[in-house]
């Protein structure tokens, strides 16, 4: 699975690169606009930061599919190659998804609720099919269950068509996709740092500290201990 941050602030998607290896970003028009700077500067800096080899996905605002795809030329113009332009899944977004995948503009199909529209993304051409976990748990269904039946109509229906799971909130909903096996999952900076809180893991690695430092004293490691 791979994994990507659903932020555009670049703060925290440099403390996250420090540490993990991560496979790109996803931002939306809301992640944009609490940053209050142009959306363009914005997407640039994170371009110019995770390079080209890794995934920027950027997402249309028109509500039509030919003024979608007149903003999707742009945005890769500007963002250049490894760029998905996240198109929301209503009826013009998949007459969008069609217009790009023709002219071979990678897309990300976005605001996926229900299997169908996963199934029609894929028949699109879409290369991602985004479902938003925690906000379909939201609505009293099952996220999780809701994205494996996803994946499981676009393996059976033989598609090409990967999923990019969004909205998460907690480690359990990523786990459970994990060993599912979709293809990508996009989560905040903080649920990100959140797969690794863990105070047993903490504690026994404060131990290990505790007693190296009783045997060769304060502050020494394997560096310095002779
Ligand atoms: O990009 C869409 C998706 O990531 C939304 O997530 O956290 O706003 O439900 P959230």
């Amino acid at each position: 699975m791979k994994l990507l941050i659903d932020d555009a602030d670049i703060q925290k998607i440099r403390a996250i690169y420090d540490k993990y290896a991560v496979d790109g970003v996803t931002t939306n028009p809301s992640i944009l606009a609490k940053c209050g700077r142009p959306p363009y500067e914005v997407l640039k800096e994170i371009r110019s930061f995770i390079g080209y080899n890794h995934e920027l996905h950027a997402q249309v605002l028109s509500l039509n599919a030919d003024d979608m795809v007149k903003e999707a030329h742009q945005m890769i113009d500007v963002l250049g190659k490894n760029t998905y332009i996240k198109i929301p899944t209503i009826p013009e977004g998949l007459k969008a998804m069609k217009l790009l995948a023709a002219e071979e503009i990678k897309t990300t199909a976005t605001v996926i609720y229900t299997p169908m529209q996963a199934y029609l993304a894929a028949k699109a051409g879409a290369n991602y099919a985004a479902p938003y976990v925690n906000r379909i748990d939201n609505l009293g269904a099952d996220g999780i269950d809701f994205t494996k039946t996803f994946q499981n109509i676009i393996k059976t229906n033989n598609f090409k068509t990967q999923i990019l799971a969004a909205s998460f909130k907690n480690s359990k909903q990523m786990q459970e996709l994990c060993e599912y096996g979709v293809g990508a999952a996009t989560a905040a900076p903080e649920v990100i740092e959140g797969l690794m809180k863990n105070a047993s893991v903490t504690a026994a690695v404060e131990e290990f500290v505790r007693d190296f430092e009783a045997l060769c004293g304060k502050g020494k490691t394997m560096l310095n201990c002779n």
